[in-house]
């Protein structure tokens, strides 16, 4: 299968390499930005790819929606496989590229868009043919988990461990959406998608970890707790919470055990039990990788992670609930009823009662539009 490449930043350039070496498949054409080629098997528009009838198959690594997906409409109508790392473009038009795939008959596939080099995806939808697929939930960052490691284990300060996760290739170009929670939200909307035919498209709740200050991290020490970024999807009526937030454990919970750069996806099915991945989620040769298995994938025939019974739909936070810490102002905290309350000039550290993710989502972005400093992370 010869497959040609868009895009040749960090991961374009590692599926380019692993290209050369792997069975089955065949080094194709590359294309960069106007003004970039310096190497006859570059070229600078997609024309170029679409009318070459040599290349089976396409793999995207530009990132963003556009001009994403109206070359991946190309690409499949042009009769070429369309295979991508990128989940801005799963999450707002995954439906419609597995459509036209699935009309042309060919592959659509995107496993490397959550989780990198680990075959999450695809356990997920070979899992949702043959059992029930309770929950999907698990660690989905690496950048946020290399800077939550680095602040609890080595002390760093944020700012330098987001550096590291830059110059490592584990962060976005823009690392906001890695900080934010986006990235991983997006992840799990995919998760959600592949498992229960429910792509939720609103009603997300997303916390990061970017008001996250030292002081925090030794408070959490100090409780013997250590702190990661989780998502969470699961049916809920006929629609799924999903959500991603900063979660403090106990030192007996496996994601403690998760470091570095490394990603923990799991999921819970009705007959199989428990399953988990470990793996590295981020990085230049573990995302490449995800894409060259996605090709294996497709040369042995696999197709679709969409099943055409996959519909949007307004997620549902309500429901699920836990108790909350809380760093905030002293004159905030009586908004909740706190099980424990620490007082520290004016600052206040407190861990409420049950609280549904929709609420503390609700309130804490409420507080902030008037102005106050809240950091917050679900307890489990
Ligand atoms: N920026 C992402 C992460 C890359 O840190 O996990 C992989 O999707």
């Amino acid at each position: 299968m010869k497959v040609a490449v868009l895009g040749f930043g960090v991961v374009g350039v590692g599926i380019w390499e692993m290209l050369g070496q792997a069975e089955n498949l065949e080094q194709g054409p590359v294309l960069v930005r106007p003004g970039k080629k310096d190497a006859p098997w570059k070229v600078e528009t997609l024309d170029e790819i679409l009318a070459d009838p040599s290349i089976d198959a396409v793999a995207e690594a530009m990132g963003g929606v556009e001009p994403a997906f109206s070359y991946g409409m190309r690409v499949l109508r042009a009769g070429k496989h369309f295979i991508t790392a990128n989940k801005a473009l799963v999450a707002a038009r995954g439906i419609e590229l597995s459509a036209l795939a699935r009309e042309r008959g060919l592959a659509f596939l995107f496993g490397a868009a959550c989780g990198g080099a680990l075959p999450y995806l695809q356990q997920l939808c070979l899992a949702h043919r043959g059992d029930r697929v309770l929950r999907v939930s698990g660690i989905l960052n690496s950048t946020t988990n290399y800077i939550l490691d680095a602040m609890q284990r080595r002390n760093m300060e944020y700012c330098d461990a987001l550096k590291d996760a830059q110059a490592l290739g584990y962060a976005e170009c823009d690392p906001t959406a890695d900080v934010s929670g986006l990235d991983a939200l997006r992840k799990i909307m995919l998760a959600c998608a592949v498992a229960f035919d429910r792509l939720p498209a609103d009603g997300l709740c997303c916390e990061g970890i970017d008001r996250l200050t030292a002081a925090d991290v030794t408070d959490f020490k100090r409780r013997g707790l250590t702190c990661r970024l989780l998502v969470s999807g699961e049916p809920v009526g006929d629609t799924v919470s999903a959500y991603a937030e900063p979660v403090l454990l106990p030192p007996d919970r496996e994601e403690c055990a998760v470091l570095d750069n490394f990603n923990l996806a799991r999921f819970d099915a009705e007959r199989m039990g428990r399953m988990a991945l470990l793996g590295q989620g981020a990085g230049r040769y573990p995302t490449a990788g995800g894409v060259i298995r996605d090709l294996q994938w497709a040369v042995l025939g696999g197709r679709q992670m969409l099943s055409p019974a996959c519909v949007k739909v307004t997620a549902d936070n309500s429901r699920v609930r836990h108790r909350y810490y809380l760093r905030l102002p002293r004159a905030l905290a009586d908004r909740f009823t706190p099980e424990e309350y620490v007082l520290c000039g004016d600052t206040a550290r407190i861990v409420t009662e049950p609280v549904s993710v929709a609420e503390m989502h609700a309130a804490v972005r409420e507080m902030r539009e008037a102005g106050a400093d809240v950091f917050f992370a679900a307890m489990a």
